[in-house]
């Protein structure tokens, strides 16, 4: 047996990062890497990287700052450091990052995460290594990814990558460039995952992908399957009681999609649909292929479909060129739609975008201030929203014991973590709570009894939350 080595991984950014943390920890276990909390005590630190905006790209070097010094104490204790770049600032900068900081060893793209042991041997022999090439080049010049292996399970709610990169092309993002052309993966791999993850004990699929309603992977029958009937057919897998997917761009919004929130109780009604601007002109000068009022209708569509669901959203204030009154028009769309939550962000140039090429024009204090007063307006519905959970029994999916003792928690259909005090063994089961209270962003509640279990289950009575997300 060789001696564990100690693995410390920390993921910026998007779910996409989460899931293809954990993939880094399964490439790396037969290496005998286990994972450690303490970036200190590692043999491996990896920083996994998000390139989204600036700030986000900026952090890491600040990190890697820190761990120059803690690799350097460990070198004058006789022990190597080696410290990786991983996500989409490796696949942008390359090079460049062993350039700033020379203390980096490795350097790999989210394609090479598979390659990562032997890159390992590459830096230890040669000082180096560095992937970050798109394995095969299409019409636009990128290269289909290998296929993400699939995951072990780890609790009761996972991720499953469905599709990777995409081409909407939106022009403040890098995603199409750091991420590549979209690539949907085949159904029958996505079943047998799900089918591992259900025999494993998971209850709840989130189905991720950059821009994840663009799927049309390869079916059975040959033909290619939308979102909407790959959903449908996760649902009769046994065991998985809950669907989700993440992140959806309004275009690619179908009538299969539709159906599947109509049809289905195991697809949540809490929707990921960022819309950015509720800018015409602004819409358009981001690429984003809709108007506001394509947006309103599609959220009419949904809700007519299935008058539970709840949507959550990202926004992007000071895009170049909006004026008060494009702005205004955001506000009056998040007033309209009213959401359960949402992300906003002060736009941030990034590097070989297109709208890095076009003058700024709202000075930095204008894009605060629009900032602050989109939060307040989103922050306003987020909690409205879950204060009308109070009083209501809804379904939880419970996952795992809280840090209180003798509290279980899981999560609400909208993703409100909701706590109970209860024996662990409901760990995995969709039970009736009856909420009482909200502690910051937290559902406060007692097990239902059981008549009005039954009760609830049949009336689908659910509230709500926020989720992670990146692109679309
Ligand atoms: N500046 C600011 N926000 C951005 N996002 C993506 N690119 C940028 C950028 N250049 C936001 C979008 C996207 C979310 C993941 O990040 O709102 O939906
Ligand atoms: Fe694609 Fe979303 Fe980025 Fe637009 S914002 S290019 S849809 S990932």
């Amino acid at each position: 047996m060789t001696q564990p080595r100690k693995l410390h991984i920390k993921s910026f950014g998007c779910q996409m990062n989460v899931y293809d943390a954990q993939r880094m920890v399964d490439a790396l276990a037969p290496e005998g890497f286990v994972e450690t909390a303490n970036a200190d005590e590692a043999d491996l630190v990896i920083l996994n990287t998000c390139h989204i905006r600036e700030k986000a790209s900026e952090k890491v070097y600040s990190e890697l700052g820190r761990l120059r010094v803690a690799k350097d104490e460990a070198a004058q204790r006789g022990r190597r450091m080696d410290i990786a770049v991983a996500g989409c600032v490796a696949q942008a900068e390359g090079e460049e990052i062993i350039r700033r900081q020379p203390a980096v060893d490795i350097v790999v793209g989210p394609q090479s995460y598979h390659h990562l042991p032997q890159l390992l041997a590459e830096a230890k022999a040669r000082g180096r290594a560095l992937e970050t090439e798109f394995p095969v080049a299409d019409k636009f010049g990128f290269l289909p990814q290998p296929q993400p292996e699939a995951i072990r399970a780890r609790g009761i709610s996972a991720f499953v990558t469905v599709q990777e990169g995409c081409d909407k092309f939106c022009t403040f993002c890098v995603v199409p460039y750091t991420r590549g052309a979209e690539v949907s993966r085949p159904v029958e791999k996505i079943v047998d995952d799900v089918k591992r993850l259900a025999d494993h004990g998971v209850r709840e699929v989130t189905l991720i992908g950059q821009n994840v309603n663009a799927y049309h992977g390869d079916g059975p029958d040959g033909r290619a399957w939308p979102l909407g009937e790959l959903l449908q057919h996760l649902a009769k897998i046994p065991g998985i009681v809950r669907l989700r997917y993440s992140t959806s761009h309004p275009r690619d919004v179908d009538d299969s999609l539709i159906e599947a929130h109509r049809d289905l109780i195991a697809l949540m009604p809490f929707v990921h649909l960022p819309v950015q601007s509720g800018s015409d002109a602004i819409l358009s000068a981001m690429n984003r292929k809709h108007s506001a009022d394509d947006y309103r209708r599609l959220v009419d569509r949904f809700r007519a479909a299935n008058p539970k669901i709840a949507f959550s959203s990202d926004f992007i204030v000071g895009f170049p060129g909006e004026s008060d009154e494009d702005f205004e028009a955001t506000l009056a769309l998040v007033t309209q739609i009213g959401y359960a939550g949402a992300y906003s962000f002060k736009y941030s140039p990034r590097p070989g975008t297109p709208a890095a090429e076009l003058q700024e024009t709202v000075s930095a204090a204008v894009m605060d201030e629009r900032l602050v007063r989109l939060q307040e307006l989103i922050d306003s519905q987020q909690s409205a929203f879950n204060q009308a959970a109070i009083g209501t029994t809804v379904e939880v999916l419970f996952e795992r014991a809280a840090r209180n003792p003798g509290q279980i928690v899981g999560r609400t259909a909208y993703l409100q973590p909701a706590h109970v005090m209860a024996q662990p063994d409901i760990i995995g089961q969709v039970l009736p709570v009856r909420i009482d209270s909200l502690e910051r962003y937290s559902l406060i509640g007692a097990l239902a009894a059981p008549q009005q279990r039954q009760h609830a289950e049949s009336r689908r009575e659910f509230p709500q939350s926020l989720q992670l997300t990146t692109g679309a």
